[in-house]
């Protein structure tokens, strides 16, 4: 008789991101692992090796590779990071129709196997893809979110950081919209150990850390020269996974869907949310100022091209 009632947690795509969420996830004790993927092999020797790593890294749940979605079968929560990363000059919506058909075809699989799980999106390009999965899911909106603020925030809490010297944990910060170069990173809710930053930096030191946050994947796009940036969404994806899967009611900025908030509506976008047992249970609406209200509805007319996109490839 197995004692082990560990959530089952499905990582589909066991690339970079994959492979460092599954790893993550692990680590952290959040449940049973299936990795997996479509290339032959390689599900299966990294859930292994995974595994292998456990009795040094002290992990009593388990993964396992498999290149069935049978095998998600029963799975609470199910990450999705399978698609093409960014090759350097390449846009997130050059993305758009290869990662939008990955998305349809891996929702389809999902939706039969896994119709009770809380997904989360990680491909790119993010707000329109996890419009895509919810509409072929067919599940709830509250229980289809994308990964995108949760990084984009921690890259900003690593940039005031690195500026001001001091812990990185001390660091709060939000950014919105969507997940690309018209995010809406917020000076107003930075914070460092509750002292607002534009206290502590000049005006001119705020607007080249929200530049750096802006491009934030590019540089690493840049730095790497062939995939994109893996550590930091995986941690995104996993800090995500653990509000819910733990049912923490902790407030991340998500991909949410909108009904309304922010002046907005039929689209999903980042906003900060309360996440829980049940996925997103509430999106936080913030006070903003007029220039950052209108950066905002830029950000979402951005996404809205996107969706316009995935409409005339008959996608949505
Ligand atoms: N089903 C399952 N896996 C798939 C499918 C599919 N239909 N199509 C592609 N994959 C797998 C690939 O075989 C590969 O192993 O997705 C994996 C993607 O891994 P990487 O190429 O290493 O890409 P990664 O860096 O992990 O990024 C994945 O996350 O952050 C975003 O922009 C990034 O959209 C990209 C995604």
């Amino acid at each position: 008789m197995s004692l082990n009632v560990a959530p089952k947690i499905a990582c589909i795509g066991a690339g970079n991101v994959g492979a460092t969420a599954a790893q993550y996830c692990l680590e952290m004790g959040l449940g049973n692992v299936v990795l997996t993927d479509i290339v032959e092999g390689l599900p299966q020797g990294k859930a292994l090796d995974l595994t292998e790593a456990g009795p040094i890294r002290n992990y009593s749940v388990t993964c396992m590779g498999t290149n069935d979605y049978a095998d998600i079968a029963g799975a609470g929560l199910v990450i999705v990071t399978a698609g093409l990363p960014r090759k350097p000059g390449m846009t997130r919506l050059d993305l758009l129709e290869k990662n939008g058909r990955i998305i349809a075809g891996i929702c389809e699989q999902i939706k039969q196997y896994a119709p009770e799980a809380i997904v989360i999106i990680v491909t790119n390009p993010l707000d329109v893809m996890v419009h895509l999965a919810c509409k072929t899911l067919g599940f709830p909106s509250g229980k289809v979110l994308g990964m995108a603020g949760c990084l984009d925030s921690a890259r900003m809490r690593a940039f005031v950081a690195m500026e001001l010297g001091v812990s990185m944990k001390n660091v709060d910060t939000m950014v919105l919209g969507s997940h690309g170069d018209a995010m809406v990173p917020l000076p107003q809710y930075t914070t460092v150990s509750g002292i607002p930053v534009t206290q502590l930096l000049s005006a001119e030191r705020i607007a080249a850390i929200i530049a750096r946050t802006r491009d934030g994947g590019g540089e690493i796009v840049r730095l790497l020269k062939s995939g994109s940036a893996f550590y930091a969404p995986a941690a995104g994806a996993t800090r995500m996974a653990q509000a819910i899967l733990r049912d923490e009611r902790q407030v991340l900025p998500c991909a949410a869907y909108l009904n309304g908030e922010y002046g907005l509506s039929g689209l999903y976008m980042g906003v900060p949310c309360l996440l829980g047992r049940s996925g997103v249970e509430k999106v936080i609406e913030l006070k903003l100022t007029p220039e950052e209200t209108a950066a905002l509805h830029h950000s979402a007319r951005e996404v809205q091209e996107g969706m316009k996109g995935l409409e005339e490839l008959g996608l949505l």
